[in-house]
């Protein structure tokens, strides 16, 4: 891993650590919600109306993706208004797909408008190889004819009606974007589709949600068996995405590692079960002050646990990394196990410049408390290993330096400007000089 040389002018976040934070955080919606529900909207010909969409570079770069099949997308505050009447283009950009995995899962909706897909394969990333095989294995079982060449993946339904046909659909493993690729394909196929051993995360019932909103007709979402019943086409739809639950957790150890009260909303509670129990573990208290508002309350100590990621509803991935920095400041010994991805991992190298000590040996580490951390220079090596880098600084004692910020800027909305309204002492700057603010984020055209 190579750290910037001085001449390296991309913006770097400076944290100064060590201080209390207070206040209320507003959630955005969730990024694994509105990036698959945008992919969903292809699957309708009339206006959809999707509201609370974060304003994340990911976001923009899947508006991209859209706008390339000939789909009109336009941003208002915080909603996205997309018209896919005029689905013209079956084959996505390379370079888009390549930055975006989740814009891979617009294969199903697209097979199921058009009865043809061209889409290039994602490709591995920071954490880990993320193939296809069960999206791709799922669509054949559906009757549709998938070849790989030349790293792209070339879908089409043979046959004079271009319809995919209902099908039971065994998953070897709860794949998150393999259960939304399917369900999405199934809406407007021929004949019912069961989804056996479905991933049951609250980003695909939402998908769910939004395409019964829709006039999608779809049983069982949130369980590891959905019934989709084929209907020949949806109609427009206004619909919010739910609160993004990994935001909420960063939050939730923002104010445990710096032993801060804190108060987010909008929240479901009940999507942040396995969270909750494990800072429970540690030694706060999360207190549901009203349905949607949540208070973390940090102890006075900070206790070693032990974690295992898995899916839904076991504790999150996306939460490891930010848990792990927690930890790196309790007074025992904790044990991370990284179950769903095999290298995600990054952090930790990072952590322990800060003054961590924690080993690795395989998808296990070993996390001993030490009494406090240092700032120090340090680089994000993918979104959530980001948040942990954050939390740590804020932790930590002195200035910390964080680079690699595409990686924040992709999946948290506004990260900095939060912390800050909570008295953080957090600041974007220009990477050699320390001194000029700067923002960076991509802009979706707005109307
Ligand atoms: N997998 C396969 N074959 C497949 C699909 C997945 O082997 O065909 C493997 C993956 O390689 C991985 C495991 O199954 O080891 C889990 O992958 P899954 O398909 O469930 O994840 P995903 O759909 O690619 C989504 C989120 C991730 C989140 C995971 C797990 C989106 C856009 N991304 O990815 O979010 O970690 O589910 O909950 O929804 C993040 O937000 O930082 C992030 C990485």
């Amino acid at each position: 891993m190579t750290h910037s040389s001085p001449e390296d002018r991309s913006p770097v976040l400076e944290i100064i650590g060590g201080h209390r934070l207070s206040g209320e955080v507003r959630i955005s919606g969730a990024k694994n919600s509105a990036l698959v529900l945008m992919a969903g909207s292809l699957l309708c010909s009339q206006d959809c109306r999707i509201r609370n969409v974060p304003s994340l570079a990911d976001v923009a770069r899947m508006g991209e993706v859209l706008s390339a099949l000939g789909v009109k997308i336009t941003r208002k505050d915080d909603a996205l208004e997309i018209d896919a009447r005029h689905l013209s283009q079956s084959k996505a950009p390379y370079e888009l797909v390549s930055q975006l995995r989740a814009s891979f899962f617009i294969i199903g909706p697209l097979l199921a408008r058009l009865g043809i897909a061209r889409i290039p394969l994602p490709g591995g990333c920071a954490i880990g190889a993320r193939p296809v095989d069960l999206h791709v294995r799922g669509l054949q079982a559906m009757g549709a004819d998938v070849q790989i060449e030349h790293g792209t993946v070339h879908a089409c339904i043979p046959g004079v009606n271009r319809r995919l046909k209902g099908a039971r659909i065994y998953l070897d493993y709860p794949s998150v974007g393999a259960t939304e690729t399917l369900m999405m394909a199934a809406t407007l196929a021929d004949g019912e589709t069961i989804l056996e051993n479905a991933a049951q995360e609250p980003e695909v019932v939402d998908l769910a949600n939004f395409c019964r909103a829709m006039g999608a007709r779809i049983r069982g979402a949130g369980t590891n068996t959905i019934v989709i019943s084929g209907v020949p086409s949806l109609h427009s739809v206004d619909y919010a995405v739910i609160p993004d639950r990994v935001e909420v957790g960063t939050f939730l150890v923002a104010g445990a590692i710096t032993q801060s009260e804190l108060s987010l909303a909008p929240v479901v509670p009940d999507h942040l079960t396995a969270v909750i129990a494990k800072l429970r573990a540690i030694g706060s208290e999360v207190v549901q002050e009203t349905p949607s508002r949540l208070r973390i309350v940090p102890g006075t100590s900070r206790l070693g646990t032990d974690i295992e990621t898995l899916p839904y509803p076991g504790f999150p991935t996306d939460m490891q990394a930010q848990f792990m920095a927690l930890l790196t400041l309790s007074e025992g010994d904790s044990i991370i196990t990284e179950t769903v991805f095999e290298n995600r991992m990054g952090h930790v190298a990072e952590l322990n410049r800060m003054g961590a000590d924690i080993r690795t040996k395989g998808n296990h580490a070993v996390i001993r408390g030490v009494p406090f951390l240092t700032g120090a220079p340090v680089v994000a090596t993918d979104l959530r290993a980001s948040a942990a880098l954050v939390l740590a600084g804020l932790a930590a004692r002195g200035t910390t330096i964080i680079q690699g910020l595409h990686h924040l800027d992709r999946g948290y909305d506004d990260l900095e400007g939060k912390l800050k309204l909570l008295g953080a002492q957090i600041r974007r700057v220009k990477g050699d000089t320390g001194a000029e603010s700067v923002s960076s984020l991509p802009v979706m055209p707005r109307s």
